[in-house]
């Protein structure tokens, strides 16, 4: 029996140079898709899958994941975007963009006999020599220096969102709000600050309405119209406990033979929810927020004391009300727990933005979480707004860890290329050809930034090298790169800055994908069983096994406190 039969006929193998030239042609196809949306000057891509649903998008992570690749490097590709997008929020394409350049140089050397081997080791040698200079041409920031916050997220937003030199600018309006939520809850939080500390809601709209509350906005309903709408020095009870008739869970037999055994029967169920309706008014809170639910007897009850409910709202909303109002959730309502749990927040009230109500819990003492609401005029851009503006939030949590910037526009890549270059020229054997591709590599992306503003490649090129020309045998270093409002590569300042973790994320993981893809020699691939189904919340998708009762971690986290690439 021939060795190949001990693969089964519905399993495909691959393997030697094929797997090689496979991979490297899925890495080009990725870049040719990607490159037109790079830098600030880069174009929208506009995906439509097969429900019809459109997505139009400039952010490289969202746009990979929407194509359903199925080529297995293509995949890994995809993943490794996907990592620095939940690590630093951003540098996606920069890192698909090197990925995909150090795969085609490797196809060069490839081409050239260069073994696998000698290219992995240099792309080491090259890495290492990049995070060296990074390190040494960073400069170290206060991490609570807020002009350095803002022109971060100027950078990290302006790539996504057209801002506009005139400060009166609708679009600056979206970058004023992030800055100032980040502010807030930055030095309400004693400098510390997560991705999910601001709440995010989007509401067809103009841009310009869009807005910052200095509390949690959840879009419900208050759920009586007796009920006031407007509530004033709020004291709020956050509660997960049912203000309603329970009804037995167990099969149960109750013979009641006569309307007065009817009567007390009902009386005394209605009783024990008339206790604790009790206990929230005797304790003078003034609005109920509930996960549970909350029955219309429970609602006049509040409404005749002139107290706000709110039902069935999202488990995420409790904690963003927690961290808003300083109150705690109660799982069991009780005399003795209420007062210490209570939550404080100026207002609270209903308001109709666009075709919904909404309501606003405003006005919180230091809240440690704040809202933003983004209104745009279609489903598209606030979902652009909602992802650049989430991206924005992560890569300054980041930053406040790691407080040390670079400046943008692929200056610091350059700079990095040149050592590299002048590392390889100290290398002997075919390494040294290795790092000099590897420095190519990086060299791309001002080149990229600088087509995608309408330069001439070549033109950039000689430019770029001619001026960085200028570092040598000098101990001040000069930063050259893409200058997009003069749309030529030219010196640059502290302006367009970015976090030096973004970038040290972005070369780790580019390199450490390319050297996996390289070292790949034999892919078996037997053939899928898609299954499309859908989730409880609603998530459609498919993959294998999706037939037979499964559970996938999101599911747990509920939709609002996804990682981005299972929310959009
Ligand atoms: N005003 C600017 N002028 C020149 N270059 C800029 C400017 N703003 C940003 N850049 C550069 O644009 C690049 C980032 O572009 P972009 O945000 O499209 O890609 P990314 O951050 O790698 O991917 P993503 O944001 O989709 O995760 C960086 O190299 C950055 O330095
Ligand atoms: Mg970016």
């Amino acid at each position: 029996m021939s060795h190949t039969k001990l693969i089964p006929n519905d399993t495909q193998r691959t393997s030697g140079k094929e797997v090689r030239s496979y991979n490297i042609h899925a890495a080009q196809l990725i870049k040719s898709l990607i490159e037109s949306c790079y830098g600030p000057l880069g174009n929208e891509k506009i995906y439509i899958d097969i429900i019809g649903e459109s997505t139009c998008t400039k952010d490289g992570a969202t746009f990979l994941r929407k194509i359903d690749v199925q080529h297995p490097a293509a995949k890994v590709l995809i993943d490794a975007t996907n990592t620095v997008d939940n690590e630093v929020g951003d540098g996606t394409l920069t890192t698909a963009i090197i990925a995909t350049t150090l795969l085609e140089k490797a196809q060069e050397m490839l081409a050239m006999d260069i073994y696998p081997s000698t290219i992995v080791n240099g792309y080491d040698k090259g890495l290492q020599c990049s995070l060296e200079t990074l390190r040494n041409i960073a400069r170290k920031v206060s991490s609570k220096d807020m002009a350095i916050i803002e022109k971060l997220a100027r950078t990290c937003l302006g790539t996504k969102v057209r801002l506009s030199s005139d400060p009166q600018s609708e679009l600056n309006n979206i970058l004023e709000i992030t800055v100032n939520a980040i502010n807030t809850v930055y030095s309400n939080n004693n400098y510390l600050l997560e991705a999910d500390d601001i709440k995010i809601e989007e509401k067809i709209g103009n841009l310009g309405e869009s807005i910052l509350i200095d509390g949690v906005l959840i879009d419900k309903s208050i759920d009586s119209d007796l009920m006031p709408r407007f509530v004033k020095n709020a004291r709020i009870l956050l509660l997960d406990e049912d203000l309603q008739t329970r009804t037995t869970k167990t099969e149960s037999q109750l013979s009641i033979n006569s309307p007065e055994h009817m009567y007390l029967f009902r009386k005394e169920e209605n009783n024990i929810t008339r206790d604790k309706i009790q206990i929230i008014i005797d304790s003078g809170i003034n609005v109920v927020i509930n996960r549970k639910g909350i029955d219309l007897v429970a609602q006049d009850l509040l409404a005749k004391f002139g107290i706000i409910s709110v039902k069935r709202v999202k488990e995420n909303d409790l904690h963003w009300l927690e961290k808003a109002t300083g109150g705690n959730l109660i799982k069991e309502l009780d005399v003795g727990n209420i007062q210490s749990n209570v939550g404080y927040a100026k207002n609270v009230y209903e308001k109709k933005i666009g075709t919904d109500k909404m309501i606003f819990v405003e006005g919180c003492n230091n809240p440690k979480t704040v809202s933003i609401l983004i209104r745009a005029n279609s489903k598209m851009m606030l979902d652009e707004y909602h992802r650049a503006i989430q991206s924005t939030i992560t890569s300054l949590s980041r930053f406040v860890q790691h407080p040390s910037i670079v400046i943008g526009g692929g200056s610091c890549e350059a700079l990095m290329a040149q050592q590299v270059r002048k590392r390889a020229n100290t290398i002997e054997g075919m390494e040294q050809i290795v790092l000099l591709k590897f420095s190519e590599a990086l060299e791309e992306i001002p080149l990229i930034l600088a087509k995608n503003s309408g330069l001439n490649l070549m033109d950039a090129f000689i430019q770029l090298r001619l001026n960085l020309s200028q570092n040598f045998n000098t101990n001040k270093v000069k930063w050259f790169g893409l200058d997009s409002d003069e749309r030529k590569i030219s010196q640059l300042d502290w302006d367009i800055i970015e976090p030096t973790i973004v970038k040290e994320q972005v070369l780790n993981t580019a390199v450490e994908v390319s050297r996996l893809l390289i070292n790949i020699d034999d892919i078996i691939i037997k053939k899928p069983l898609m299954n499309t189904h859908t989730h409880e919340d609603g998530t459609e998708h498919s993959h294998a096994g999706g037939d037979k009762k499964h559970d996938h971690y999101f599911d747990r986290l509920g939709k609002q406190q996804r990682p981005q690439h299972h929310y959009y």
